[in-house]
């Protein structure tokens, strides 16, 4: 398949990595000129392009960049986008840290719903509650104990199934979490987020989460990374 990815900070290039070495065609973007990802696509395989050709002729475009960023993309980027395009969202809303406030998501809006409403089409969210060091290092092979698995909400049904068997050759089981409505089981700070659980567990701690809960859940996991930065400022 030809894979775009939008974002080439440790998510993108990690994902990057991975899909060339599946034998992919992956494109990948920043927000600069491509000669400033000369050392990513030396060390993943991938084509450095300006973000509209991350597009142009993909099967998939994968956004690995900021919540904020989405807004911030060239206009119209997915007008010409045939329908059949797949869009994965790994991205997480982090206002504090680094988003900044965005109103509708704070009035309840999930994340990845505000991400479908930016581009004008549907994404589906996968990869977003895995840590870039977890998927780099810690795929394993199907049937293995503990295989570590991962939610995937949103889109079509096929769509979904496509991107399920995507995330099951990078090494990792695929749970379907259904509608993009379902995705706040997997927003950060949720009991599913970034745990590296085997399926049954993840799929009990997806069924744990509370919507009521959403902005309470982000809000610890912020608490959580500022803990995080600060004791290693120490
Ligand atoms: N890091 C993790 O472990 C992890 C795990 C799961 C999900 N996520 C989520 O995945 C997303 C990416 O995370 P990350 O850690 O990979 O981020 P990162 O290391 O900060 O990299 C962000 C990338 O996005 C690019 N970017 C920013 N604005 C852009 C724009 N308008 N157009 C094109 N590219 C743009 C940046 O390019 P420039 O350098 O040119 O600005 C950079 O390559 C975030 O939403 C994050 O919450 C992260």
């Amino acid at each position: 398949m030809d894979i775009g990815i939008i974002g080439a900070g440790a998510m993108g290039r990690t994902l990057a990595a991975k899909l060339t070495g599946l034998g992919h065609r992956v494109s990948i973007a920043n927000s600069r000129w491509p000669e400033s990802l000369a050392d990513v696509a030396a060390e993943t395989g991938a084509a450095a392009v300006p973000v509209v050709d991350a597009v142009k002729v993909a099967d998939i475009v994968i956004l690995a960049i900021p919540t904020k960023a989405v807004a911030e993309l060239p206009r119209g980027l997915f007008a010409d986008a045939p329908d059949g395009l797949i869009v994965i969202d790994i991205g997480n809303y982090h206002p504090e840290l680094r988003d900044g406030r965005i109103e509708a998501i704070e009035r309840g809006v999930l994340d990845s719903e505000w991400v479908e409403r930016q581009i004008g089409r549907p994404v589906i969210k996968a990869f977003n509650s895995i840590l870039a060091t977890s998927l780099a290092e810690k795929g394993a092979t199907k049937g293995v104990r503990g295989r570590i698995a991962l939610p995937v909400s949103g889109g079509a049904l096929e769509d979904r199934a496509v991107v399920m068997s995507m995330v099951d050759r990078l090494g990792f089981d695929p749970v379907d979490v259904g509608s993009l409505a379902n995705s706040f089981r997997q927003q950060p700070g949720t009991p599913a987020y970034c745990r590296d659980l085997d399926a049954a567990a993840l799929s009990t701690a997806l069924a744990a989460a509370d919507r009521s809960r959403v902005a309470n859940y982000r809000a610890l996991r912020e608490a959580e990374i500022k803990r995080m930065i600060a004791a290693q400022a120490r």
